[in-house]
């Protein structure tokens, strides 16, 4: 059967003009009708959700709606009982008999989203409902029965989570047999200009905003930066610029101008958050260096400002005005400001944190955080806050070549 990819894009409002997502396209016309469960991986805003719905659209279940459950927002305590429901009294607070989203989902479709996020042990009930549509509800010995349709989806890579044990192998294998994978917006440029268009009208519409448009050169512009957020962040950045230079036509300049601030923004707030609980000691280890430093780096820049002391070359922008005898301090923090601990990482000391330079300080963070994106540079130099140039400079300054090679 000849299936019209122009139709299915209509329908589900995929825009792209691209070969890439149009083979996309292709994938979801093929899976769509069809009862198999679809892991749809890609980065964070490359159209992960929309992917989704575009197959549960042209699936025979269209006729209900989808049931989205976000597995990263549920917090691990009570991810089974809002899964697959809970009987009245099996814990605290559970007052009532209570249906999970498995159940709700039943003759429908069930996205769920951020997959990698699940917590092991419910991993295996998963792999359960997946295979044969059975499950329990928390407190319960009976075993109920459910006829969904699972689109998983992640931005997480599930073959790194199985090496370090935190995603059963068994439910990779069985989520990765359809696998749709979106490329990366810097990876089908081709793209940005319908984007453009579509979100720039969209925008005026709910407005009143005029629009004249985003000339040639501009879109070119656009071409060559890297949207690490992807198409979320190009929708965002479509309205800024309509919103700053409004009634104008987009020049290319103005892009340039926005994209600039964009490449030189700091660290994003949401560093900031508190931390899960349930995050790895590695990730929460990284967490808490970094909250350090930005504190230090908020500090220092008040001292700086203070006493107007020049710029330097150091990441942080922070002059060296430690007196000398801190300079014995190497390889990178010193061993007694290290606390080791249980499960064997080093862990800074917070009463050490003083004592130790800036530098010091900055090569740990580019270590750890290198090590946490599994050397992904740009992702490195992203959420450090500097831009790639200078995080290589950094590494080759700090001789950190080899020691990331040994990692
Ligand atoms: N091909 C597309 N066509 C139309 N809109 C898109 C497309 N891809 C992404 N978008 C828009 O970009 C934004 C982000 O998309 P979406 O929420 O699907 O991304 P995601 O991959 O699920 O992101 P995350 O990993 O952060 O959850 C949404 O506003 C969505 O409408
Ligand atoms: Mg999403």
């Amino acid at each position: 059967m000849e299936i019209d990819l122009h139709r299915l894009q209509k329908q589900s409002g995929i825009i792209g003009t691209s070969e890439k997502i149009f083979e996309v396209l292709g994938m979801i016309a093929q899976v769509a009708p069809v009862d198999i469960s679809v892991l749809v991986t890609g980065e964070s805003g490359c159209g992960k959700e929309v992917v989704a719905r575009g197959i549960h659209k042209h699936s025979k279940r269209s006729f209900t709606p989808m049931v989205t459950v976000n597995c990263g927002a549920i917090p691990e305590g009570i991810i089974e009982s809002e899964l697959f429901g809970h009987k009245k009294g099996s814990f605290t607070g559970a007052s009532e008999d209570r249906k999970g989203y498995f159940e709700q989902a039943n003759k429908a479709t069930i996205f769920l989203d951020e997959i990698g996020e699940a917590p092991l042990e419910t991993q295996v009930k998963l792999l359960r409902v997946l295979e044969t549509g059975e499950y329990m509800r928390v407190g319960e010995s009976k075993v109920r029965y459910t006829d969904v349709r699972v689109i998983a989806a992640t931005n997480k890579n599930l073959s790194e989570l199985v090496k370090k044990e935190l995603f059963r192998q068994d439910l990779y294998y069985r989520l990765k047999t359809v696998n749709i994978h979106i490329p990366s917006l810097r990876d089908r440029v081709e793209d940005i200009n319908p984007f453009v268009e579509r979100f720039a009208l969209e925008f005026t519409r709910s407005n009143e905003i005029l629009y004249r448009g985003f000339m040639p050169d501009a879109i070119r512009k656009m071409k060559q930066y890297d949207w690490p957020g992807n198409v979320r962040e190009l929708k965002n950045f479509v309205e800024k610029v309509m919103v700053l230079e409004k009634g104008e036509r987009i020049t290319e300049e103005m892009v340039s101008r926005e994209l600039d601030d964009v490449i030189a923004e700091p660290i994003p707030d949401n560093l900031k958050l508190p931390i899960p609980v349930d995050k790895s000691t590695e990730q929460a280890e990284i967490d808490i260096i970094l909250r350090q430093l930005f504190s230090l780096k908020q500090d220092t820049e008040m001292i700086r400002a203070i006493l107007s002391v020049d710029k330097d070359s150091s990441l942080f922008g922070v002059s060296p005005i430690l007196p000398k005898d801190n300079l014995k301090i190497i390889n990178p923090v010193n061993e007694k400001n290290l606390e080791v601990t249980e499960d064997g990482q080093p862990l800074i000391r917070d009463d050490a944190i003083g004592e130790i330079r800036m530098k010091d300080l900055e090569k740990e963070a580019i270590i750890r955080t290198l090590r946490f994106f599994n050397n992904n540079r740009r992702k490195t130099a992203r959420s450090l806050g500097v831009s790639e140039r200078t995080l290589y400079r950094k590494i080759e300054d700090y001789n950190l070549e080899p020691k990331i090679k040994r990692n």
